[in-house]
């Protein structure tokens, strides 16, 4: 798992929380060291926050984002409502009504503060999140130190989906954060000093993609999440798949081309959508007089005719592939695709936090999550974790759409072929992009 670093902090600065400096993995650590595989991935998700004030973490803009205060203690709830309470002799939690705070959604643990309601909770304040952080770590390197973390069954699981976890929500911080940013008429920048990609891309190339029985899911090497078990076979027919994501560029002429407005290119229900709520354009591009202009997490730019079209939704993304006469590919033709390629990208480290136009080999990992055109659902012989665990995934088998491969919000280290990420085909705050395919 790779360290995140994002340079540039000024998190003392801005909220002036020592407890935020004093904790760093323990240098000359080995990387199985399961402590100094903690602290990294919990640091990670501080550096994030480093350049929010208190006001920035309370924000939470619509539904289905989350205050940046809200994640810092729901990760650490996990950890110390699923490692610490069952495995470490003695432990008394931090506060007796924070399970109800900050559980999301696991109704076998106990009943919750209501989702939409999360942006109201001014206390505890970040002081005293950071606090409960900072105890549950303290009691977390306690626990990965003693002989329990070797003896008890499951600890090593519970631990790996912990962090996994975490990391799911580093990318929904960035996620939330840029909305809560949007929504602001003076469209702040959460950073001031990110990189940027090249300039120039390449014209879309297609792979050709053999039919015949092929195997997706976990391989067994590695960590996976239960989503994406059992491997099992699958049938693919002869198809061609892009090389690389639909550009800004190509949107455009689909925008230009009254695309919000022709109903023949839309399913019904994004249909529906898109006049409900007024789209005419993907999430964050803002028109003005002198063009289109994008927003990012470095602030308004002018939009970039070589990065890929981002925060599409299912429905943008399908509508746009009805128009350029090819269509979405499946879960499984993509997975193919991603396997026979190394798992390398623009993912976070690259410090862009943006997608990049593609390179001479094409695009494939990191950037942008690719949405295909396969339901969410169970694989064949698929059954949940046990217990608690078990609400993780298995219970969102339903009405929402797969996306691949990763994107510059998704921690390096996070992603790979088999992973599978899954939205409601309206939700487009996520970074998400366009890759087509075609039956041969
Ligand atoms: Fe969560």
């Amino acid at each position: 798992m790779e360290a995140c670093h994002l340079p540039g902090a000024t998190w003392v600065q801005n909220i002036g929380i020592s407890v935020m400096t004093n904790r760093k993995g323990k240098p000359g650590r080995e990387e199985s060291d399961p402590v100094a595989d903690y602290l990294r991935v919990r640091n990670c998700t501080e550096d994030i926050c480093r350049p929010l004030t208190a006001e920035d973490c309370q924000i939470q803009s619509i539904t289905e984002t989350s205050p940046p205060k809200w994640h810092l203690a729901h990760v650490t709830w996990f950890f110390e409502t699923f490692l610490l309470q069952p495995f470490l002799p003695g432990y008394k939690s931090f506060h007796p009504r924070f399970g109800y705070l900050f559980n999301s959604y696991y109704e076998t643990v106990g009943s919750m503060h209501p989702r939409p309601r999360r942006g109201l909770l001014a206390r505890p304040t970040l002081e005293e999140v950071m606090e409960y952080r900072a105890h549950v770590d303290r009691h977390m390197e306690t626990l990965l130190g003693s002989d329990i973390a070797n003896e008890r069954d499951g600890l090593p699981g519970r631990l790996e989906l912990g962090l996994n976890h975490e990391q799911q929500h580093q990318e929904l911080l960035f996620m939330d954060i840029k909305h809560n940013f949007f929504v602001n008429p003076l469209l702040p920048a959460y950073r001031g000093d990110l990189r940027r990609g090249p300039d120039e891309g390449t014209p879309m190339g297609w792979i050709e993609q053999p039919g015949g029985l092929r195997e997706i899911g976990a391989s067994g090497t590695g960590f996976a999440f239960d989503n994406e078990t059992p491997r099992h076979e699958i049938l693919l027919r002869d198809h061609r798949i892009a090389d690389r994501l639909v550009t800004n560029g190509e949107f455009l002429a689909f925008v230009e081309d009254d695309g919000y407005s022709r109903p023949e290119l839309w399913l019904a229900d994004g249909w529906h959508r898109i006049n409900v709520e007024a789209w005419r354009h993907p999430l964050y591009w803002i028109p003005n007089e002198s063009g289109w202009q994008e927003f990012t997490l470095g602030g308004p730019r002018p939009l970039a005719q070589h990065e890929p079209a981002a925060h599409l939704s299912y429905y943008e993304a399908d509508a746009y592939a009805r128009w350029a006469g090819k269509r979405l590919p499946l879960e499984e033709e993509l997975e193919c695709a991603l396997a026979s390629r190394p798992c390398a990208g623009n993912f976070v480290d690259s410090d862009r936090l943006h997608p990049s136009p593609a390179g001479p080999s094409g695009q494939w990992f990191g950037d942008l999550w690719n949405w295909t055109a396969s339901a969410y659902g169970a694989y064949p012989g698929f059954r949940p974790l046990e217990g608690a665990m078990g609400e993780y995934n298995g219970k969102f088998m339903a009405n929402q759409m797969v996306l691949r491969a990763g994107s510059c919000a998704t921690p390096a280290g996070h992603a790979r072929a088999s992973y599978r990420n899954f939205f409601y085909p309206h939700d487009r705050w996520a970074f998400s992009g366009v890759r087509l395919a075609e039956d041969a």
